[in-house]
């Protein structure tokens, strides 16, 4: 907890420009909050390695604003206009200004990381900046079209997976982390990440905007086909079949209501599916990390798991702390 807010006073400090504009980009997506998940978890991969040190501080902070410069420009490609409850950047400044200040979060994250002075730390972040921009554009070039499990698999590790898998590990590094230590982390986080990035995907689907902080069933409507609709895909009707891909064809529900597509997915299972394979992979977080030695950062590492499957929104602020 004292970490946390250790953290909250770096990104503060780090949230200042000497051009206004950034500033006041900067301050309003801190401000926004959010849960502080890559930070905590590499605050726990660290102690649970014996660090301390104000690295840790530092490096939470770095991933915390490496995922707020992804969500800036997230929101512009999405064309989303609600984020943690409340107007998204793009709504209040443009999209021109908010493409200029993730630029900005980027490079700022990087000079904060610099500072460690540790080249292992700068590469794993570097390659994880471009797994998930990566991600970012081959899930733009599969809108409207339908995907295999597998490729869906792919775009959510690169998109969500990979920074926490990344987080873990970067607290592993500072620890002193052996090969095969920082492996289990990066294991842990890898499947926790997955683990999220579905149960998000399917509370999209089955939230309501005021429990969920920004709109509902936005990934039909975006024209992305998330692991449910994937799997009902798999299995329903030539006519069923239609229904879905007029959703993400047209994106928007054109003739076919959210409710359709909603009875659809129950019909064949396809949330439930999806939710089971959440819970498959937090069990396999969990398992990644079983020989640790015990410990009280143990614990909040086997308990977040549950705190992902069982979650019901995506905005309550620091719920994870
Ligand atoms: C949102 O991440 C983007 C996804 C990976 C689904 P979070 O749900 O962690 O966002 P905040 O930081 O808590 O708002
Ligand atoms: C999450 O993508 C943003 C990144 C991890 C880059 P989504 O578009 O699926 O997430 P939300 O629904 O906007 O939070
Ligand atoms: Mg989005
Ligand atoms: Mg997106």
């Amino acid at each position: 907890r004292e970490d946390l807010v250790a953290v909250e006073q770096e990104l503060g400090r780090d949230a200042a420009s000497s051009v206004s504009t950034i500033t006041e980009i900067a301050e309003y997506l801190r401000e926004g909050g959010g849960k502080r998940i890559r930070p905590s978890l590499l605050l726990l991969a660290a102690h649970q390695l014996g660090f301390s040190g104000h690295g840790a501080i530092r490096l939470g902070a770095v991933v915390e604003m490496l995922h707020t410069a992804t969500l800036v420009h997230d929101d512009i490609i999405d064309g989303a206009d609600t984020r943690r409850g409340r107007p998204s950047a793009n709504t209040t400044w443009g999209n021109e200004k908010c493409v200029l200040a993730g630029d900005w979060l980027y490079m700022q994250a990087f000079k904060i990381a610099v500072q460690e002075r540790n080249f292992r730390i700068l590469d794993v972040l570097m390659e994880l900046t471009q797994q998930m921009v990566e991600g970012e554009l081959l899930q733009m070039e599969k809108l409207g079209k339908l995907i295999s499990h597998a490729e869906h698999l792919d775009l959510i590790y690169r998109k969500t997976a990979c920074l926490f898998s990344v987080s873990m590990r970067v607290g592993g590094i500072l620890g002193g982390a052996t090969d095969q230590q920082e492996d289990r982390l990066g294991q842990y986080g890898r499947n926790l990440g997955l683990a999220f990035q579905i149960v998000d995907d399917v509370l999209d689907l089955t939230a309501s905007e005021s429990v969920l902080g920004k709109p509902v069933a936005s990934d039909l409507r975006e024209g992305k086909a998330t692991m449910a609709v994937i799997h009902a895909l798999e299995r329903c009707t030539p006519a069923e079949r239609k229904q879905i891909e007029t959703v993400l064809h047209d994106r928007a529900f054109n003739g076919v209501t959210h409710a359709d597509i909603l009875t659809i997915l129950n019909r064949y299972g396809s949330l439930d599916f999806a939710s089971k394979e959440a819970a498959r992979y937090a069990e396999a977080a969990r398992q990644a990390i079983c020989t640790f030695p015990d410990s009280e950062i143990k614990r909040a590492l086997l308990w977040a798991p549950e705190f992902v499957v069982a979650r019901e929104s995506s905005c309550g602020n620091r719920s994870f702390d």
